[in-house]
């Protein structure tokens, strides 16, 4: 292990071998740890991990967990939903910088601030929130149960839904209501996937499935190629990422073209070795994500870092939003 100790400059290179995986699981032991990795993870971060999964799956997976610690190799409102979840246990992330340009795009002030021109709205927010902004929220939800939350509110209550537009023009359209108001946020790794190379990619593969995520820019186009017949409505799926997983093992088609960050591409290819799997746009990498290396997951056991802290009072007042994300909606979206 020395030349891992050497090597470990603070995010430097250091290799994802066997020593390193010994090292990994000694140490998770050690710390009575669970490890659990988001989908966009780097494949060797995925691949050590306990659980590989989506967001919401990755939710109810800590929260159930007995470990005391909980290691989130994922981006820091994650690790946050964790700790809100389960406010006795360690939670750590490899890296505190790994942020969210999504959560970034709505704080606690501008949230009171709409609120207060909606009085009596019930406040849905996408799980990719601080906080400090659930603490504001009627109900949280994820891609893979955002329709489920909103179809859960009496049909006659304002809704305001925030902050990912692409994901509430989604909701919108499925739940067909006109009370749903949407915070004009977003991805700057999804909107970056638009509708113009979506078509031309559908066009130049028309056999193919798309799998594209709710977060997306090219998700109204994709349903807008589906309804002029251009692609066959079928081959249309508007997914969350574990639900990609999920609809890889389903599917029919020899390739499938996918929209969404590229680390996606590594779970889905491990479920479906037989299909060919293409990114919209192979340069839709999340760089937060990409932070959490096989040297800052080696620190963070280590040295017990970077520790994830809620504000006991802002945790007490987020927690029921953040509970009722994770009781609606089918189970699943995680192994
Ligand atoms: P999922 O909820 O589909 O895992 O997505 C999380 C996310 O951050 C998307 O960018
Ligand atoms: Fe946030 Fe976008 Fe990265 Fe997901 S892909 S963690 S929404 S910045």
């Amino acid at each position: 292990m020395a030349a891992i100790a050497e090597d470990l400059t603070p995010y430097g290179g250091v290799e994802a071998d066997a020593a390193w995986r010994d090292e990994v699981r000694r140490l998770a032991r050690q710390r009575d740890a669970v490890l659990l990795a988001h989908n966009y993870q780097l494949p060797e971060i995925q691949d050590i991990a306990d659980h590989t999964g989506d967001s919401l799956a990755l939710s109810r997976i800590a929260a159930a967990s007995e470990a005391s610690t909980i290691v989130f190799c994922g981006v820091h409102f994650m690790a946050e939903t964790a700790k809100i979840l389960s406010p006795h246990k360690t939670v750590l992330i490899p890296d505190a910088r790994a942020g969210c340009s999504l959560a970034d795009s709505i704080d606690a002030d501008q949230l009171r601030a709409w609120k207060a021109e909606h009085p009596g709205a019930v406040v849905v927010s996408y799980v990719n929130t601080t906080a400090e902004v659930k603490a504001e929220t009627d109900i949280c939800c994820t891609s893979s149960n955002a329709v489920d939350v909103v179809a859960s509110i009496p049909a006659d209550r304002e809704v305001l839904f925030l902050p990912d537009q692409f994901l509430g023009a989604h909701v919108r359209r499925e739940t067909g209501r006109d009370n749903l108001h949407v915070w004009a946020g977003e991805c700057h790794v999804h909107a970056g996937i638009n509708g113009p190379e979506l078509a031309a990619r559908a066009a130049a593969e028309p056999d193919a499935d798309l799998f594209v995520h709710p977060e997306c820019g090219c998700a109204t186009s994709a349903l807008y190629l589906a309804g002029e017949g251009v692609v066959p409505a079928e081959q249309v799926k508007i997914l969350s990422t574990g639900d990609m997983v999920t609809e890889a093992r389903a599917t029919h088609a020899k390739t499938v073209l996918v929209a969404t960050e590229v680390g996606m591409l590594h779970q889905l290819r491990r479920a479906a070795p037989e299909v060919d799997f293409r990114a919209v746009n192979d340069r839709a990498s999340c760089r937060y994500m990409k932070m959490i290396t096989p040297a800052a997951l080696l620190r963070s056991l280590r040295e017990g870092a970077d520790e994830v802290h809620v504000d006991p009072m802002v945790a007490e007042r987020a927690r029921g939003a953040v509970r009722r994300m994770i009781e609606i909606g089918k189970p699943g979206g995680g192994e």
